[in-house]
């Protein structure tokens, strides 16, 4: 097995309760959270591992009360502004998956810009999910294909996994081998679930606010014990 996973994916979880524990509003706990965000990007880029994609916000997110989506929608365009020259300094390209078109313009355009000024960098991909669901993503997937059917481009007997893959929003991106979530939850909530198929998931009860580096490689050590048979058995693996 690889000892270092290519990809990791992070569900950032767990802001919310942080905060509640210091007594503060959720949305101190978002702004706690950039600094694990940044964190975790640097430490994946030294570590050399080439994708990391991390879920910011769900489709599902834009149910919260207005005032916190607000929150969450101007703290993305902050650390956008913020972080770019430290990407670069980094190496680190920046990408995003998801219903990009339907982010509030500001937000959507601090993202187009943050990636076009990451673009050439080599290090490693962070993927932010951002209006991100993945039942939407397969369904787009499978809208895409049906277009390109009608408009004669291929025909239904090409699509398998390889074809399938390149209409989701991951295209070219390596499956993640190690999922990891925050604040004790044991759920995907609607997150890549066509590409988890064989990953590693990895709980922790800390909530993101408070995830660190060592943290970072305290899971990856736990994948490094896993065994990843892939439907074989233990022996065939020898
Ligand atoms: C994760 O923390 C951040 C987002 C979903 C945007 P939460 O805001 O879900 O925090 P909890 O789960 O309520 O503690
Ligand atoms: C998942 O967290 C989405 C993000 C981390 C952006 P949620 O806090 O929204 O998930 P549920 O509602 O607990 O499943
Ligand atoms: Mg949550």
């Amino acid at each position: 097995m690889d000892l270092l996973p290519q990809h990791i994916a992070i569900i950032m979880d767990g802001n919310g309760r942080w905060a509640k524990k210091y007594g503060k509003p959720r949305v101190f706990g978002h702004r706690n959270g950039v600094k694990a965000v940044r964190e975790s990007s640097e430490s994946c880029a030294e570590l050399g591992i080439k994708h990391l994609t991390l879920y910011a916000f769900s489709t599902e997110n834009w149910k919260r009360p207005k005032f916190e989506v607000n929150a969450l929608m101007s703290l993305l365009v902050d650390t956008l502004k913020n972080e770019v020259e430290t990407l670069n300094k980094n190496n680190i390209k920046l990408n995003a998956i998801g219903d990009l078109s339907k982010l509030p313009s500001k937000s959507y355009s601090a993202l187009l810009e943050c990636i076009e000024l990451t673009k050439n960098n080599t290090r490693m991909t962070l993927t932010l999910a951002l209006n991100y669901s993945s039942r939407w993503e397969i369904i787009n997937a499978v809208k895409n294909i049906g277009r390109d059917i009608e408009a004669g481009k291929i025909i239904s007997d090409q699509i398998d996994s390889e074809l399938f893959e390149t209409y989701l929003d991951t295209a070219g991106i390596p499956d993640p081998e190690l999922l990891i979530r925050t604040s004790g939850e044991k759920r995907i909530s609607n997150y890549l679930l066509y590409q988890l198929a064989y990953s590693e998931l990895y709980f922790t009860d800390l909530y993101w606010p408070d995830f660190r580096k060592e943290d970072l490689y305290k899971a990856i050590i736990d994948y490094q014990h896993r065994e990843r048979r892939f439907g074989k058995t233990s022996e065939q693996l020898t």
